[in-house]
């Protein structure tokens, strides 16, 4: 996905840092550029020990050996100054940049992440996305802090080396300096073949994570059905793999290094040689040679990290394109604009019009429903297990999408809706409770963020849930564990209720709120819940019928399908499902 290579894409992405990385390349290049320049000085030295009054810098003027010696040191002093603060200066600006890039990099992958409908995090594992948001994003974070550096003086270093041999000595440099580009050219094509092998190692290290996410948060049920040995092996498969593919990488790029060294021996060597010979022959300065030998060097010792730079490339953009193709997945769920006032929320009916969903590879789970949750009355939804009624809860948040037909609110289908504007609309208790770890009081008042302590207490005591905080050694302050497992089932509810009650929205959905809480705190719960719906939209789904016996209307959904439809009195009179439901749940059915 995206347009480009990996790197073609990851500058792109970096456009707003232009002009940092410009700077930061610029004191790279002249860092290097000053680093370079010892083998001259100690060639110009050598030059005004054996050539004395007839040396090079004696041409320029200063014909006194001393006076040469001394202007060489000053030089010298001048150079490692430069050297030394632009040093200082790339490595600020590197570093920084690293950070910048990847803190920008994680904020924006997270909020593209968070935008994605249900159906995107149906389709990927959540360890995998969280070792893109982590892993991948730190490989890119090391390659910046050192690699983009690396490579800018590996090259500034083969500029500036070829150009020193090609002044001093053509012929030299044809058989020492011409090489190189060809060796880098080479070990990058080299290294290119390590992309797909790093791209299987991300990809391995990607499930390995998932698996490990998934063992822990349900380590309980590991140990449980004591499924530990099992639970090894599977990680010891997929760490395996991880290893595996981290071997064939290794394979190629380990002998890189002594390849390198290899080629760039025939430089040394010829430069030794030739270089030498020509000083034996008189047509070549003594000083000259010196700085040919040394320049040779200093060629070595960046070459042979090359391998190390382009494998640190490499790896970066496996997991840059894995980062990216996150940020370029399109966000499916589109949203309108239309935002209605409260009151028109308040006041309007919720329908489903027409209504044709399905999972996908699923049979279809509604076909043409038809049903109307009225304004400011109660709907109960009773159904057996797996009648979709948790699934029509979901279409109306647009965590799933129908396949034909809308929901409409406002006389709007909800597509049109701003997604905000919707879901801030509706307060959900989940059949799934998902508290925070962090204390009772931060997870009520997550219904809304900016209520009073005052106000979380209150929505506490319309969910029965005050009582009991009341009883914890820590209170309100007591922290509820990962996903509230401290709390027992029925005080997790509570806690969601609460939270629900102190959002306030114009329409209310209970999914299966209060089966895990006793009969008598139901019955209690009951009257609050009766109390808070009054004149608001709300919708209970329950298979105890006592819940939703007094409901304004009580709809039975079987096989995707409105079978009954009308007052508990009625349903029970009518002698279909419903009856017979409630004779069963009475004890009056045999
Ligand atoms: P629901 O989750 O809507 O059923 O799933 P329900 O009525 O609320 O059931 P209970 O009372 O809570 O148990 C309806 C159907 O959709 C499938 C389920 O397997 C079920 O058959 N389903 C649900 C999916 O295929 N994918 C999902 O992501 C969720
Ligand atoms: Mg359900």
């Amino acid at each position: 996905m995206g347009e480009g290579g990996p790197f073609r894409r990851l500058l792109n992405y970096m456009k707003p840092h232009r002009r940092t990385v410009r700077l930061a390349a610029f004191c790279s290049v002249f860092n290097k550029f000053w680093d370079l320049a010892p083998p001259l000085l100690i060639g110009l030295a050598v030059d005004v020990v054996v050539l004395r009054e007839e040396s090079t810098l004696a041409n320029v003027g200063l014909v006194d050996p001393w006076h040469q010696l001394v202007a060489l040191s000053v030089l010298t002093f001048l150079i490692w100054g430069l050297e030394s603060l632009f040093e200082y200066f790339y490595g600020v600006l590197w570093r920084n940049l690293a950070q910048t890039v990847q803190h920008e990099l994680r904020l924006d992958t997270f909020d593209h992440v968070q935008q994605q409908g249900m159906t995107w995090f149906d389709e990927r594992q959540k360890g995998d996305i969280l070792a893109i948001l982590n892993d991948d994003i730190n490989q890119l974070e090391r390659f910046l802090d050192k690699g983009a550096n690396d490579l800018l003086q590996v090259s500034t270093t083969v500029i500036v080396v070829g150009a020193v041999f090609l002044l001093i000595s053509w012929q030299v440099a044809l058989f020492a300096v011409l090489p190189i580009p060809l060796i880098v050219w080479g070990s990058f094509r080299y290294q290119r073949s390590l992309e797909p092998r790093y791209a299987k190692v991300r990809q391995a290290a990607g499930q390995m994570n998932a698996l490990l996410e998934n063992d822990l948060s349900g380590m309980s049920t590991v140990q449980s059905f004591t499924a530990e040995a099992n639970e090894l092996r599977r990680v010891e498969v997929l760490s395996d793999a991880y290893r595996e593919a981290n071997r064939e990488a290794i394979r190629l790029s380990a002998a890189f290094t002594p390849l390198i060294r290899m080629a760039i021996l025939v430089g040394f060597t010829a430069t030794l040689l030739l270089g030498g010979w020509f000083t034996l022959e008189g047509t070549m300065a003594v000083g000259a040679y010196s700085v040919l030998v040394f320049m040779t060097q200093r060629l070595l010792w960046p070459l042979t990290r090359l391998g190390e730079t382009f494998d640190l490339y490499q790896r970066a953009m496996a997991s840059s394109t894995r980062v990216l193709d996150v940020l370029a997945s399109p966000i499916e769920l589109q949203q309108g604009e239309y935002s209605p006032d409260l009151e028109t929320r308040k006041t309007s009916s919720i329908a489903l019009e027409d209504l044709s969903f399905g999972y996908p590879d699923r049979e279809p789970l509604f076909n043409h429903l038809s049903l109307t949750f009225e304004h400011g009355k109660t709907t109960g939804v009773v159904g057996s297990t797996g009648a979709g009624k948790t699934s029509l809860v979901r279409l109306l948040l647009r965590f799933a999408e129908p396949q034909q037909g809308h929901v409409t609110w406002c006389d709007q289908p909800i597509e049109t809706w701003k997604l905000h504007s919707l879901r801030s609309s509706i307060a959900l208790v989940d059949q799934h409770i998902t508290l925070f770890p962090t204390t009772i009081l931060e997870n009520i008042r997550y219904g809304r963020p900016a209520a009073t302590d005052e106000e979380v207490i209150e929505a506490a005591e319309i969910a029965e849930a005050a009582a009991f905080v009341a009883n914890l050694p820590s209170g309100w302050e007591t922290l509820v564990g990962e996903g509230g497992h401290r709390l027992s089932g029925g005080q997790r509810q509570r806690v969601a209720i609460a939270r629900a009650v102190l959002k306030d929205a114009p329409l209310l959905i209970l999914d299966e709120a209060t089966s895990a809480v006793d009969n008598e705190t139901e019955a209690a719960l009951q009257r609050s819940i009766e109390r808070i719906s009054r004149g608001r939209t709300t919708i209970v789904i329950a298979h105890r019928l006592s819940t939703v016996r007094n409901a304004d209307r009580i709809v039975v959904l079987e096989e995707g399908e409105v079978m009954e439809d009308g007052r508990h009195d009625d349903l029970v009179s009518l002698g279909g499902i419903y009856a017979r439901l409630w004779s069963v749940q009475t004890g009056e059915g045999r």
